[in-house]
């Protein structure tokens, strides 16, 4: 089963990487640099939308509501309004906060739903199709924002998404590998009528989004209740039902967004606030960076024998605790004080040896009591009065369970497959968990996203975030090590090459063409298993550093088309 599902997402990066090896590798200095504010985001498009949100005024969550329906229309693969995220925001004021919009387990939800009469997991039933949806949690969220934080009528957010929709984007290269092949093949699959997506479309060719437009009027007009109980509800609800699903209207209407307290830790000078769970991403983040700080890192050749070693010996024993102890935190209790004490972190380090590689069949857990692609998208945001946002959406894999709402013109995720849909089995991701990631109705599922803000001696110093899976903890980690600890421009910092390690599966995933291969053996020589998968990308990080002056760089990631625009 693992086997197939890492072909499988080779498979979906193929194109991708192919295209991005080069730029991976790429060493530019400083990215775009602005004075006032900053949007960067997965494209172009959404990002300018976003940033003409701001240039009339409006503030960082002004236009995280724009930008996130802009990233809808123009990356329906991962923007969403039929998924969730998470969001971490700082006010310029200095008080910091989150925003837990994850999709929940419809309530006809069960344990054993994915596996069959002998206890197998069904290929693909978590994946692909209508049971594997869970309740959506976008629209809800940007209602939540706005009525929180927004200053311009909602309207006015809503409607440069509107207009994207039915002017229709250019499909850009790097995009059409989404638009083709595998993708239209299950979308077909996934639908009992034929959608827009079915016909295959090629770069350079414009897409119009006209039911997607209609869908975002609706909203525009009616607010929150016309997603979760109105029109559109209905018409999500009867095509799952449908389908075989069983989201239902009650399950829509009970859906509600939580403001939730970020983790908050010490690197260093250096203040980290990221996601708290149902999201592994910060305390996950926090385990790795507090495990790592009392090495001399900065001192040791940066992607040389010795950092990597030391990063992964920390990875893996943070993801063997992520399988064991972590979930929604509204349904199991997690030992969270304990997994980022500097004793237990301490005696988790007690084994690492500069000698030889730890096992991860002999590291488990503590003693308290898959490999990632890029189907998530992140988006960072700075405002003239200094909010910041980070915000992390998607859909789980691209176009989530490719169920495409007849008459709404959007997908549904498929959120249901970061469960532990059978405890011990790994998912999409590779990712192994525990009961306390077992499926039951409304609950949560675990998340890696890591939506991080960064303050250095109390000022706002560095907002990030990327897709990826379970790769994106490490991601984030390495990007922020590469401030922190080599001094890097943002750009630098999010262009260079990635490893990752996730404790199983036991190997450790290098970008190809990016690493010396002396490194590479001497750590192969040491029983480390080095996988480099020819045109596997790790991560597409988009960021923004606050410099000394107050000016802002922008880190757009050039695995993507990922852009940075401010003014
Ligand atoms: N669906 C990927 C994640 O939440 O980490």
């Amino acid at each position: 089963m693992m086997q197939k599902r890492n072909l499988l997402l080779l498979g979906l990066l193929l194109f991708l990487g192919a295209c991005t090896t080069s730029k991976v590798a790429q060493n530019q200095s400083k990215g775009v640099l602005a004075k006032h504010a900053m949007v960067v985001s997965a494209k172009e498009e959404a990002s300018q939308i976003g940033l003409a949100i701001l240039k009339k005024g409006g503030n960082a969550f002004d236009a995280m509501v724009a930008t996130e329906l802009a990233l809808a229309v123009a990356y329906p693969n991962a923007g969403n309004i039929g998924g969730g995220g998470f969001m971490v925001y700082r006010l310029a004021n200095g008080e910091k906060g989150a925003l837990d919009y994850r999709e929940k387990a419809p309530s006809k939800a069960h344990r054993d739903m994915y596996l069959d009469a002998t206890g197998k997991v069904i290929p693909d039933k978590s994946t692909l199709g209508a049971l594997a949806i869970g309740v959506p949690g976008t629209i809800d969220a940007l209602f939540e924002v706005h009525k929180k934080f927004g200053s311009l009528p909602m309207a006015e957010l809503i409607q440069p998404a509107i207009d994207l929709a039915r002017n229709g984007l250019v499909i850009t290269p790097l995009q059409a590998d989404f638009y083709m092949g595998k993708n239209v093949a299950e979308i077909r699959k996934a639908n009992n009528y034929v959608t827009p997506f079915d016909k295959g479309w090629k770069a350079g060719e414009r897409f119009k989004y006209e039911e997607l437009a209609q869908t975002l009027e609706r909203i525009r007009d009616n607010g929150r209740a016309e997603f979760y109980e109105g029109e559109t509800a209905r018409r999500m609800v009867n095509y799952v039902q449908e389908l075989g699903g069983i989201l239902t209207l009650e399950d829509l209407k009970n859906y509600h967004s939580q403001w939730r307290t970020p983790i908050t830790f010490n690197y260093k000078n250096y203040t980290i606030s990221s996601m708290p769970l149902p999201s592994s991403g910060g305390l996950c983040l926090a385990q790795i960076l507090k495990s790592v700080a009392p090495y001399k890192i900065g001192k040791y050749p940066h992607n040389g024998e010795k950092y990597i070693q030391l990063l992964v010996e920390a990875e893996r024993r943070a993801y063997a605790d992520r399988a064991y102890y972590l979930g929604d935190p509204d349904f199991v209790k997690v030992p969270t004080e304990t997994l980022l004490s500097p004793e237990y972190l301490k005696e988790r380090m007690s084994s690492f040896s500069w000698d030889k590689a730890s096992k991860s069949s002999e590291i488990a857990h503590g003693k308290v009591v898959g490999y990632e692609s890029d189907e998530t998208t992140h988006y960072s945001i700075v405002d003239a009065q200094g909010n910041a946002v980070a915000v992390t959406t998607t859909l789980n894999t691209n176009y989530g369970s490719k169920v495409y709402v007849k008459g709404g013109g959007f997908f549904l995720n498929n959120q249901m497959d970061d469960f532990s849909i059978k405890p011990g089995e790994p998912n999409t991701y590779g990712l192994v968990g525990s009961e306390k990631n077992a499926i039951a109705p409304n609950k949560r599922m675990l998340s890696s996203m890591t939506p991080t803000i960064v303050e250095e001696n109390g000022k706002l110093r560095m907002v990030i975030g990327t897709p990826g899976g379970s790769t994106i903890i490490t991601s984030v980690l390495q990007c922020l090590l590469n401030v922190f600890e080599y001094g890097m421009t943002m750009q630098e910092s999010v262009s260079k090459p990635r490893f990752h390690h996730q404790w199983l599966p036991d190997d450790v995933m290098f970008e190809p063409n990016g690493f010396d291969p002396a490194v590479v053996a001497k750590l192969k020589a040491k029983g480390y298993k080095p996988k480099e998968e020819n045109f596997v990308i790790i991560g597409k990080v988009d960021a923004i550093l606050v410099e000394k002056d107050g000016s802002l760089e922008g880190g757009a990631d050039p695995r993507g088309d990922d852009t940075a625009v401010g003014f």
